[in-house]
């Protein structure tokens, strides 16, 4: 995109910040009477999808959630509508990086996080998400807002040392408009949580888990799982299974390792139960190791990284723990894109009803490729024009997981249904034979 600077409403968009599957970021600014003139974030859906009325809804689903949260560690948001009928969100500019970027250039000179900025930007995190999840609406009953798209790159860092995290895309709140609570599975793989990655209803300790893994590769320098094989990767991280580096005893003190093993429990009643009890924990093991972070410390490091020139390229990066982030998110790049028609497949039908009608009667997802290796060459076509409320998704949909999906066991569908048919044929068959023996009688 190189028609920047461009006018979209009254936003003059200046830079592109970001690019996902639905949606992309501008950096612009607004501007008013008297010299006014405002920075903001620019959220809009991309303009292959400004069409579509399931994007449309999505994107309007993030501005209802969102503006509900006002926190200093959450992404603020200004104003929200739709220009030439594309919808976008206004949001306050974080004006720095996001920690996916940061670690990227961190790692690129084989260094690592300093502890301390780690466990600040964990704890920072948990701080935010204890507000969203605490929210209640005009009648003091729970939104139930689950993010569940906690993530290196929905964790954005200002010059200044703020910690902010954004991107409440898919988001589950109990009045989100655009799907049910069952079966689907949403986010990226790398950072589910295991209940999470077996389909199963989640709640905001899904999203803990998940600042247990921010908290865990910072501190380890490596990904949770070093499992690079896509197929397998919704398995381990179902199983919940994850296990330190060899060298974690030495590099990583005990308390924070603890608050890491608790944060990380596949048990969820094991796990904090509240964002606040995780960052109180984490700032006490902080505090008995010595660790000191706050935001003007943090600020001034930040804004040290980004003065030093990245010298060597990620694919150069000398330790084995950086190269192994680096092709793990590679591969999650992969898994994550590769999940994403399926995740439009199962949440299409849960269109509300006046969408419902204008849904198409085949879903459509974005034309994303899907690796050929990930997709079942024999999976039925899903149906479901016009499903029933209580429909669940059929397991069959997943990619990966061999004891969740049809990867292994595909026939079983096909073979219960001739078995039914063969049933089905035999029952008539007799129907039909007592029924001429009784003509045939009278
Ligand atoms: N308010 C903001 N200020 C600055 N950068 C932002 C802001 N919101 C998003 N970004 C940048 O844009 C990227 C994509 O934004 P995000 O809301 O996560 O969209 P997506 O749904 O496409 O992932 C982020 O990873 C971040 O780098
Ligand atoms: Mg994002």
């Amino acid at each position: 995109m190189n028609d920047l600077p461009r006018q979209f409403g009254r936003y003059l968009l200046q830079q592109r910040l970001g690019r996902g599957g639905m949606a992309e970021v501008f950096r612009a600014t607004v501007d008013g009477p008297g010299g006014f003139s405002r920075p903001v974030a620019i959220k809009r859906i991309l303009p292959e999808y400004s069409q579509d009325e399931w994007f449309t809804r999505m994107i309007a689903d993030e501005a209802r959630i969102v503006s509900r949260l006002a926190h200093p560690n959450i992404v603020q948001i200004l104003d929200a509508g739709e220009v030439d009928g594309s919808w976008y969100i206004a949001f306050e500019l974080v004006d720095g990086t996001d920690l996916f970027q940061l670690l990227q250039r961190i790692y690129s000179r084989g260094q690592a996080l300093p502890q301390a900025y780690a466990c600040h930007i964990a704890a920072e995190v948990a701080a935010g998400l204890d507000h969203a999840h605490s929210r209640r609406d005009e009648h003091g009953q729970p939104l139930g807002i689950v993010h569940r798209d906690v993530s290196p790159q929905n964790v954005l860092l200002s010059w200044l040392g703020e910690v902010k995290l954004g991107d409440f895309g898919i988001a589950r709140a109990r009045q989100r408009t655009s799907e049910t609570q069952a079966g689907t599975i949403k986010g990226k793989i790398y950072y589910m949580s295991p209940e999470q990655a077996r389909g199963e209803t989640v709640d905001h300790r899904s999203d803990l888990f998940a600042v247990g893994i921010l908290l865990y590769e910072t501190l380890c320098t490596q990904p949770l799982y070093d499992d690079d094989d896509a197929l397998h990767l919704l398995d381990t991280v179902a199983a919940g299974r994850w296990h330190w580096p060899s060298d974690a005893e030495l590099k990583i003190p005990a308390p924070l390792r603890q608050v890491v093993t608790t944060a990380l429990a596949p048990d969820l009643n094991a796990r904090y139960q509240s964002g606040r009890a995780l960052r109180e924990a984490l700032l006490a093991a902080m505090d008995t190791c010595g660790l000191r972070a706050d935001r003007d410390a943090f600020g001034a490091w930040l804004r040290d990284q980004n003065q030093v020139p990245d010298d060597r390229p990620p694919e150069t990066s000398s330790g084995t723990g950086e190269r192994r982030w680096y092709s793990s998110h590679r591969v999650q790049a992969a898994v994550d894109k590769a999940s994403l028609p399926q995740q439009v497949e199962m949440t299409r039908p849960h269109l509300t009803p006046p969408l419902r009608a204008m849904a198409p009667a085949q879903p459509v997802g974005p034309p994303t490729a899907m690796p050929p290796q990930l997709l079942k060459p024999s999976l039925p076509p899903i149906a479901h024009p016009q499903p029933p409320d209580d429909w669940q998704m059929p397991d069959v949909v997943l990619p990966a997981p061999r004891h969740l999906s049809a990867v292994d066991d595909g026939s079983k569908p096909a073979s219960l249904g001739l078995l039914a048919a063969t049933t089905l044929v035999w029952l008539l068959a007799i129907v039909l034979g007592t029924l001429a023996a009784l003509i045939a009688r009278e």
